[in-house]
């Protein structure tokens, strides 16, 4: 059942190969103190850095550099750059590169002017800005995370071992999102690909819990058919403009709040993706491919309706005289087919993580109830074993 619920989503976005022009309108909104946040250098080289600084500067902003932004946002990181805002009074926080930059923006939002720490009280308490909040803006250049029309931010604390996520209120959501999909054309192919499975399994997080007949389904079965569809194009020609327009798109769609309305939602293949990629800093959509099948394998029986679903919608599978549960093993073998084709990662010993790590993944793993099965420290244990 869909249940009762109120939608807005705060960001305007501008999409196209022209849409970069739109910063025009939106940085007359703001201060003159733009934070300009961006990671280790791809913009210099692509030459989006100068066509960003040329438009701040015709609408005489004074540009306050934050650089250095690493894939995979660190706590450290985010306190210089809440001194940075601090100390140069930032009017917008411009985040210009792929989603640890826009959730670097985002965390940074929420604790310019708050006295608190932001680990403690976003990452271990989970509690709610009190505090005013930055206006964020988000110039994409890698399409994955959905960071740009979400407010998501997920921060790594390598000392604790330990890579969380929060998801704020719609006031922390950007307040608007450039999508150029030419901008993503520099992307090396492992990034692309990474890209394009963490949008995939942002799908499959919200498709795979509860059994009801629920349009958010029927949305999520049309994004992964375009994505499939798209994600080969992009292999074979990763500057065919209409693939990399539906990915990125998609991308937005996958995870912007619509496709997780009247959902508990799962989240358990992010969570272990997580707690890896605390382990090895890995790049996170490989994170999810490594554990993806062994995680759907174990909790098909648990939800194979929806697995046989999914495999007759998404993947095709027709196969006469078999069981649900025959089907629904076709589909993941369809869906395995494509990781390979793609080419992510397969297995979590190729990011780095060893067998002495299990434990303290395990530990660091966060259970939600949300999907077809909750799972105990044991059963993430043997999960991750499969995964090696
Ligand atoms: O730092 P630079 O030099 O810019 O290089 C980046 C980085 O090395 C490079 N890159 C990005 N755009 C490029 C480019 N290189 C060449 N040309 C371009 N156009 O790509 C590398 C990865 O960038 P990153 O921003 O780290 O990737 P992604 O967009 O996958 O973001 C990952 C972070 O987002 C979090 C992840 O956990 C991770 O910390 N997530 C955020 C979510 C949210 N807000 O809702 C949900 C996701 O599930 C995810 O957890
Ligand atoms: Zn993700």
């Amino acid at each position: 059942m869909l249940g009762n619920f109120s939608y807005k989503n705060a960001t305007k976005l501008y999409f196209g190969d022209d849409s970069l022009k739109y910063l025009n309108d939106e940085l007359p909104k703001y201060g003159k103190n733009v934070q300009l946040i961006y990671g280790g250098g791809s913009i210099k080289k692509n030459g989006i850095y100068d066509e960003i600084v040329k438009i701040l500067k015709d609408n005489g902003k004074n540009i306050i550099e934050d650089a250095g932004v690493m894939p995979n946002p660190t706590i450290e990181k985010l306190r210089d750059g809440i001194k940075i805002a601090r100390d140069n009074k930032t009017d917008l926080l411009l985040a210009v590169g792929g989603g640890s930059c826009c959730d670097y923006a985002k965390a940074v939002s929420v604790s310019v002017n708050c006295d608190e720490d932001p680990w403690d009280k976003y990452y271990i308490r989970f509690e709610e800005p009190t505090c005013d909040i930055l206006p964020v803006g988000c110039i994409l250049t890698m399409a994955g995370t959905g960071s740009e029309m979400n407010a998501g931010a997920v921060i790594t604390n390598h000392e604790q071992k330990l890579k969380i996520g929060h998801v704020f209120g719609e006031e922390v959501m950007p307040k608007f999102s450039i999508l150029n999909p030419k901008f993503t054309f520099s992307l090396p192919k492992r990034q692309m690909v990474a890209g394009i499975y963490d949008i995939f399994n942002h799908i499959c997080e919200q498709y795979f819990s509860g059994e009801d007949d629920n349009t958010s389904d029927y949305i999520a079965e049309a994004l992964m058919k375009s994505l499939i569809h798209s994600s080969l194009i992009a292999v074979e020609n990763p500057e065919d403009y209409e693939a990399r327009s539906n990915i990125m798109w998609t991308a937005t769609w996958a995870l912007n709040t619509l496709i997780s309305r009247g959902k508990s939602t799962d989240w358990m293949v992010h969570m272990i993706g997580q707690s890896v990629g605390a382990y090895t800093d890995a790049t996170h959509g490989m994170t999810l491919s490594a554990v993806s099948l062994p995680y759907y394998r174990y909790i098909m029986p648990y939800g194979v309706k929806k697995f046989k679903r999914f495999a007759e919608e998404v993947w095709n599978v027709s196969i006469d005289g078999s069981s649900d549960e025959q089907v629904a093993e076709e589909g993941l073998k369809a869906m395995e087919n494509w990781m390979r084709k793609i080419g992510v990662a397969m297995n979590i010993s190729e990011l780095g993580a060893k067998e002495d790590m299990i434990d303290g993944i395990t530990e660091g793993t966060l259970i939600l109830e949300g999907g077809y099965k909750v799972l105990t420290k044991d059963e993430i244990r043997r999960i991750l074993k499969d995964s090696l």
